[in-house]
C-alpha cells in the first residue's frame, strides 16, 4: 500500500500546503483539551462501536468532533467570501469536495494535472471542525480568500459567525437508506480499527431510526439546511447525492453559478463542465493510485484506515443490498413523518423503487 505522499506547496494554497505534513502532525498534536470538562459531563453512548458519542445541545456526536465543533462556534472567524459544504456523513461529501474545490480552482489548476490526481478529495478541502480538535487555528487563519471548508454539523449548532458573514454554503443530502448502508459498510472498516465486538446490524438501524448516530437525526439535519435554503436561496445551495448522479453537469454549472465563478460560453464549448465531472466521478476517483491505496496514519476512531474507505459503491439504491423490505419501509415512514409539510423528499420509496424494478430491472433504484 502507498502511504500518503508528502506534497510540494505548488498548489497555491496554505490550506494545501499545511495539510499534508498529516501523518506527522495526526500523531504530535494533541487534541484541544479545554473542552474536556464540559464534554465529560454530557450523555455518553458507546453502542456504536468503536465511536462514543455525546449529546450536545441535542445531537449526538462523535466525542473527539464535538470539541472542533466547539471550538469552531467560538473561535472560527467567518469571511464573506468563505465557501463552506456542509453534509450528514456518508451523503456524498467526498464527491461534493471534488466537485465543489474544482470549480472554484479551475482556472488556477488545468484538469489534466489537477491536485486531485494525487490528493483524496478530503486532503484539497479540510473539515474545519477536525482542524479545530487537531489545534491547528494557526492554519485557518492565514490561508488566503477565499477559503473552503467542510463540515457536518447540523444548522442549528453552526456559530453566530458563520450564520451572520453572508458566506455561501452547500449543502448535499441523500436518501437515509443509502446513508444508512453506507454508514453500516464504513463502521466496519473504522471497526477493523479495533478488537471490540461489532455492533449488530438490527442495533445499528434503531440506532439510526433515533439519531443515536454521528450528527443525529438525518432528517433533523437536512430540514435544518432545507429551510436555510428556501430563506436564502443565494446563500445556501441544496443539493441532492441522486440529482447530482441523473444530472452531473447541470448541478455543476448550478454550482458554479452559486458559487460566483459561472462557466463561460468558451469553456462550456471546449467540454471543460463534462471533463470536470469526469475527473470528480466515482469511477476516476476511486481508481486513482491516492484513493485506491492511500493510508491513513491518523488515531481518531472516525477516521477510517484507508482513503479507499470512502470510495465504496457510489450507486443510488444500494439498500437495496442490505436491508430487508421491513426495514426500508420503516425508514421510507420515518422519511415521509419527520418531513411533512416541508416540500422535501429524501430518495425513492420502498414502493417506488420496487415499481421501478418490476417495469425495468437494471434500472438503478
Ligand atoms: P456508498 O457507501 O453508498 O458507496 P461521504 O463522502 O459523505 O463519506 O459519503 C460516502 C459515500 O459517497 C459512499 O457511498 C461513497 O462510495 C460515495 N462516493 C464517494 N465519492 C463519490 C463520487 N465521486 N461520486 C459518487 N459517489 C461517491
Amino acid at each position: 500500500m502507498a502511504t500518503l505522499p508528502s506534497l510540494s506547496s505548488s498548489i497555491n494554497s496554505v490550506q494545501l500546503d499545511s495539510k499534508r505534513k498529516e501523518d506527522g502532525e495526526e500523531q504530535t498534536a494533541k487534541p484541544s483539551q479545554e473542552f474536556d470538562d464540559l464534554i465529560s459531563t454530557l450523555p455518553l453512548d458507546e453502542g456504536l462501536v468503536p465511536m462514543r458519542l455525546r449529546q450536545y445541545q441535542g445531537v449526538w456526536i462523535p466525542e473527539h468532533f464535538l470539541r472542533g465543533i466547539i471550538a469552531v462556534r467560538q473561535r472560527f472567524t467567518a469571511r464573506p467570501d468563505d465557501l463552506l459544504l456542509l453534509s450528514y456523513p456518508k451523503s456524498g461529501t467526498t464527491w461534493l469536495k471534488a466537485l465543489a474545490f474544482t470549480i472554484r480552482t479551475r482556472t488556477q489548476h488545468s484538469l489534466a494535472r489537477h491536485p486531485l490526481l494525487s490528493l483524496n478529495p478530503h486532503q484539497c478541502v479540510e473539515s474545519l471542525d477536525r482542524l479545530f480538535f487537531l489545534g491547528k487555528l494557526s492554519s485557518v487563519e492565514p490561508q488566503p480568500s477565499p477559503r473552503i471548508f467542510s463540515s457536518h454539523a447540523p444548522y442549528s449548532l453552526l456559530s453566530e459567525s458563520i450564520k451572520g458573514s453572508g458566506c455561501r454554503i452547500i449543502y448535499v443530502c441523500r436518501d437515509p437508506k443509502d446513508v444508512f448502508v453506507s454508514r453500516w459498510h464504513f463502521n466496519a472498516k473504522l471497526g477493523s480499527k479495533t478488537d471490540k465486538e461489532p455492533i449488530p446490524l438490527a442495533r445499528a438501524f434503531e440506532m439510526f431510526c433515533e439519531g443515536v448516530c454521528p450528527f443525529g437525526l438525518i432528517w433533523e439535519h437536512a430540514l435544518g439546511y432545507w429551510k436555510e435554503s428556501l430563506g436564502r436561496p443565494g446563500k445556501v445551495l441544496f443539493l441532492k447525492y441522486e440529482e447530482l448522479m441523473e444530472k452531473p453537469v447541470a448541478n455543476v454549472k448550478r454550482m458554479a453559478e452559486f458559487i460566483g465563478c459561472p462557466f463561460s460560453p468558451e469553456e462550456e464549448k471546449q467540454g471543460v463542465v463534462e471533463e470536470l465531472v469526469r475527473l470528480c466521478s466515482f469511477e476516476n476517483l476511486s481508481n486513482l493510485e491516492i484513493n485506491a491505496t492511500g493510508v491513513i496514519n491518523a488515531k481518531a476512531p472516525t477516521a477510517p484506515p484507508t482513503f479507499a474507505s470512502f470510495f465504496r459503491k457510489g450507486k443510488v439504491g444500494d439498500w437495496r443490498n442490505l436491508l430487508s423490505p421491513k426495514m426500508a419501509q420503516r425508514l421510507d415512514e420515518i422519511t415521509q413523518e419527520r418531513l411533512k409539510g416541508s416540500g422535501l423528499t429524501l430518495g425513492r420509496t420502498w414502493l417506488e423503487a420496487a415499481t421501478l424494478m418490476d417495469e425495468n430491472p437494471v434500472h438503478q433504484v
